[in-house]
């Protein structure tokens, strides 16, 4: 089964990744947790690429590295777990590439990029993705409790573009409704894990 977390910076989608892996894992699940960008040696080179902020980067060259980046992560990692058996939950997918890259920089012809993420992905659905929605006023609160330095430059895009982004997240859950449950991200923790851990056990396939 393959579990993924989606939401703005500062959503709390990690913790609440990080929290379904470790229930998963106490009941003597095989799970394997995965982020984007990221994993193998060269998503975490391309993840270095683009978040730092010295290095130029184009609309498009952005969408590609970070699709390069997915690529190689579900031919590495995802795909090898999968047939392994593992539950993999993976902290963003496909969808922050059509947030971000065709909502957030604008790049966006929906129908084209729902097909360029068929071939990344080579095929790969989620059986299940969490959105957590937060406000951009909420999130941004949260991101400047960090360390200012800390800011990637993802997070420099400034608040026209998280409000794009999260306006496709929303746009997205609606168009669909089987894969993508929105959750309320500024409810507590602990109500959040519990909602996630309910709804994880009612899914087809949930062995
Ligand atoms: P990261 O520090 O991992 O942020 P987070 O914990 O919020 O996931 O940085 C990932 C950044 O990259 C984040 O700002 C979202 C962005 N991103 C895209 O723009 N497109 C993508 O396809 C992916 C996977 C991430």
């Amino acid at each position: 089964m393959l579990i993924t977390f989606e939401g703005i910076d500062g959503s709390g989608k990690s913790t609440q990744a990080r929290m379904l892996e470790e229930h998963l894992r106490s009941e003597g699940r095989s799970v394997r947790l995965v982020r984007e960008p990221g994993g193998p040696p060269l998503a975490e080179c391309i993840r270095s690429l683009l978040l730092s902020h010295d290095v130029e980067i184009s609309p498009f060259a952005e969408l590609l590295l970070f699709s390069a980046a997915r690529a190689q992560l579900v031919r590495e990692t995802i795909r090898p777990a999968l047939n392994a058996g593992s539950v993999v939950i993976c902290d963003r997918f496909y969808d922050s590439t059509t947030a971000y890259q065709g909502a957030g920089r604008g790049l966006a012809d929906p129908a084209w990029l729902d097909e360029f993420h068929k071939h990344v992905t080579d095929g790969l659905t989620p059986d299940r993705t969490y959105l957590i929605d937060v406000s951009v006023a909420v999130a941004s609160g949260r991101r400047s409790g960090r360390d200012e330095d800390e800011a990637d430059r993802m997070e420099s895009g400034g608040e026209n573009f998280f409000e794009r982004v999260r306006a496709a997240y929303l746009h997205l859950a609606e168009r669909e409704p089987a894969r993508v449950l929105v959750l309320d991200g500024t409810l507590p923790v602990d109500v959040l894990h519990t909602m996630i851990v309910e709804d994880f056990v009612r899914l087809p396939n949930t062995k």
